[in-house]
């Protein structure tokens, strides 16, 4: 039994202990590395971790396992869960079962258990403070008190992983470490940073004519509009359909002499008809997934029966990715890849399956029984889990399940996308988003969050990933501003853009058949306007902050604990975030809200802001405050002794005058300026930073 001060020396003689094994098994350059790797079984490689690090044979601190794939660590009441990138809830992630399994879902609803993408890191603070990363492609359960409220059970499908231990000085640095094992973060093309028009709905050359009309009449700036699936003829990749579209290379120059560029849609699976290239080829070359037979496996998504690539074979991602020369050859330079979990909207077996069993249902007298047993065949006919287990990936000559490397698809569909237009393009970036992803693909392109609704909640939940994305070297990222499923109302789109101008990723984008939402839709078109025009107001300091976040591998997104680690209320803040180094953001996400409390960690700059060129501060110390905030007005804090850059807004980015940056902030703080041309493709070799005073 140890007592008083003899636990004391033995606790801290462990610790030092500890500290030095960490240090030498660490076979990472620079000291300062803490981070263990520790292989279980037969791990598929991910490609997430691009840093070589020996294994160690010590046993895994801080978990248990069983030898099967679980491991278990005991959480103390005051633990914190940071991390699991694009995911429901809190930014506390405790509470709740997540399951890894990239996943088509539309409904990012409080009880949701997976979406797009999979980003097995989480970071725990409190008794221990440790980050660890579950680098396995299949699928993947976090129970972080769930079953049990202060046990966490993480659980693989099958033992075969590698899992990371990645100790630090504090939160950032965890972070920063395991950003730089997992390769730096893409950075976009400046013009990315502008304000992007989409609906699924513009059918017609005319429709995209129309959008960029309505912006310039009104002088609202515009960078880029949207092509969804019907600028293709029968969705096929790397067509375009030439009634609705007749001459995309015109167009795309028209719209690039008022600044704006097309942005067209990719989707994964290739449509299935004689006479498509794409698909002719892809059989001809064994280039699409295989099923147990060895044919090429059918799954259904909008083009109706489709093959999918198999992205997991070089070749294939090289012949996929150059195919995009086809829209890049018309002017196109960017492009947001879709359908690519991959969505399976069903496969034939299981509809011919389900057919049958409806027939038997409905032929006689049909109970409630057989009704929801009806019901229930027909919604899980869309996504479902058993139907990927039945193709295979082509990996190095041994053919594996795809069920078994499933969260790896999407991020292999942007990989090659990227890495093939690095070769066709190889002096300028390319715009590239995805929906699906896992840990490893923030190197080849962003993530948009998927089919939000236009619901008061999706401003939040949207706002409470950005930190997680952050961590697992996401910053390309934002959602679908005024929601993409469901109707908006004008007072919803205002405050969502009052929150989504911060965002890297800023793109009003709406599903066919609900309200029409650009913004020339709502009477206040001067309201909304006005918040475009803040938004490029303070590009110069998004963009610096987000190449400082990209270049030192740090979060341009953080919960305000991350910088205020001793403050106990700002642990439980779950609804501002602070943004680069000056900003704290508070947005309002509640119908009929004419303010918000804040707590303020320190004391701060209240910036009130109705338009670019009429705002109000007001210092603010230390502490809870009601701050009030008309439906038309933008507020956000600087922080104590900080200033931001910020520019008279320009109609597109390209137009920014930069000379025109002024700081805003407290009087005498000066701004470390990051910028480059904004269009290299190493951003490194046109830096330039300045002391802005
Ligand atoms: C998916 C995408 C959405 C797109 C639609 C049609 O639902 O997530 O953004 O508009 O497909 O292509």
């Amino acid at each position: 039994r140890l007592v008083g001060s003899e636990m004391c020396i033995r606790d801290r003689f462990y610790r030092i202990i500890s500290y030095r094994k960490k240090k030498c098994n660490a076979t990472l350059k620079g000291s300062a590395i803490m981070i263990q790797k520790y292989v279980f079984g037969n791990p598929i490689a991910t490609n997430a971790v691009v840093t070589e690090i020996k294994p160690t044979q010590e046993p895994l601190p801080f978990f248990t396992t069983d030898g099967n794939g679980t491991f278990t660590y005991s959480l103390s009441e005051e633990d914190i869960v940071y991390g699991l990138g694009e995911q429901i809830r809190g930014i506390n992630k405790r509470g709740w079962q997540y399951v890894s399994w990239n996943y088509d879902n539309p409904n990012h609803h409080e009880d949701t258990r997976s979406l797009y993408g999979s980003h097995n890191f989480i970071l725990i603070r409190g008794t221990k403070t440790f980050g660890a990363f579950f680098d396995y492609a299949g699928k993947m359960e976090f129970d972080i008190g769930y079953t049990k409220r202060n046990l966490m059970q993480i659980k693989a499908a099958k033992n075969d992983l590698t899992v990371y231990i990645i100790t630090g000085e504090n939160e950032k640095d965890i972070v920063k470490q395991f950003r730089k094992i997992i390769g730096k973060s893409y950075i976009p093309p400046l013009w990315a940073f502008g304000y992007g028009q989409s609906r699924w709905g513009y059918k017609t050359e005319q429709d995209i004519r129309d959008v960029a009309k309505q912006y310039k009449d009104a002088g609202v700036p515009l960078d880029s509009i949207y092509l969804d699936i019907d600028y293709m003829e029968r969705y096929k990749d790397f067509t375009v359909d030439e009634t609705r579209f007749p001459d995309l290379k015109g167009l795309a120059a028209d719209m690039r002499e008022q600044g704006i560029h097309l942005v067209p849609i990719i989707d994964a699976g290739v449509k299935i008809e004689d006479g498509y290239p794409v698909y002719e080829e892809g059989v001809q070359k064994n280039y699409f997934c295989k099923n147990a037979e060895g044919g090429d496996f059918v799954g259904a998504v909008w083009p109706g029966r489709v093959h999918f690539p198999d992205f997991l074979q070089p070749e294939a991602r090289d012949w996929f990715g150059k195919k995009y020369a086809v829209l890049t050859e018309m002017g196109i330079d960017g492009f947001w890849n879709d359908m690519n979990e991959p969505a399976i909207f069903y496969t034939e077996d299981r509809l011919e399956d389900t057919c049958n069993k409806i027939k038997e249902l409905t032929s006689g007298n049909m109970g409630i029984d057989e009704y929801f047993t009806f019901t229930g065949m027909v919604a899980g006919l869309n996504g479902n889990i058993g139907d990927y287990d039945k193709f295979y990936h082509n990996i190095d000559g041994q053919m594996v399940k795809h069920s078994e490397v499933h969260n790896l698809y999407g991020m292999n569909m942007t990989r090659s996308a990227f890495e093939a237009l690095q070769e066709i393009r190889p002096e300028q970036r390319t715009l590239f988003f995805s929906r699906s992803s896992y840990v490893g693909a923030h190197r080849y392109g962003g993530i948009w969050q998927g089919d939000n609704k236009s619901w008061w909640s999706h401003i939040l939940q949207s706002m409470q990933q950005l930190p997680a994305l952050n961590m697992a070297g996401f910053l390309f990222t934002g959602c679908d501003t005024g929601g993409f499923g469901c109707d908006t109302t004008e007072d919803l789109m205002l405050r969502w853009l009052q929150y989504s101008l911060f965002t890297p990723l800023f793109r009003n984008h709406s599903a066919d058949g609900t309200r029409q939402q650009e913004l020339y839709q709502f009477d206040n078109f001067a309201a909304t306007g006005e918040m475009i025009k803040i938004r490029y107001s303070l590009v110069p300091y998004l963009y610096s902050e987000f190449l400082k976040a990209a270049l030192q591998d740090s979060m341009m997104f953080r919960p305000l604990a991350f910088d205020f680690p001793e403050d106990k209320m700002a642990q439980q803040v779950e609804d501002q975030l602070l943004l680069g180094n000056e900003l704290m953001i508070a947005p309002i996400y509640h119908q009929n809200a004419q303010g918000r409390y804040v707590y303020l960690p320190e004391e701060m700059m209240l910036v009130r802001m109705k338009s670019h060129d009429h705002y109000e501060t007001e210092i603010l110390p230390q502490g809870h405050h009601y701050v009030a905030a008309a439906l038309d007005e933008l507020v956000f804090f600087i922080r104590n002794q900080k200033a931001i850059p910020f520019a008279a807004p320009a109609e597109s980015t390209a137009k920014t005058d930069w000379n025109s940056v002024q700081l805003l902030g407290y009087a005498g703080a000066s701004y470390e300026l990051y910028t480059d041309d904004g269009i290299s493709s190493n951003p490194e070799s046109t830096l330039k930073i300045s002391t802005l005073s």
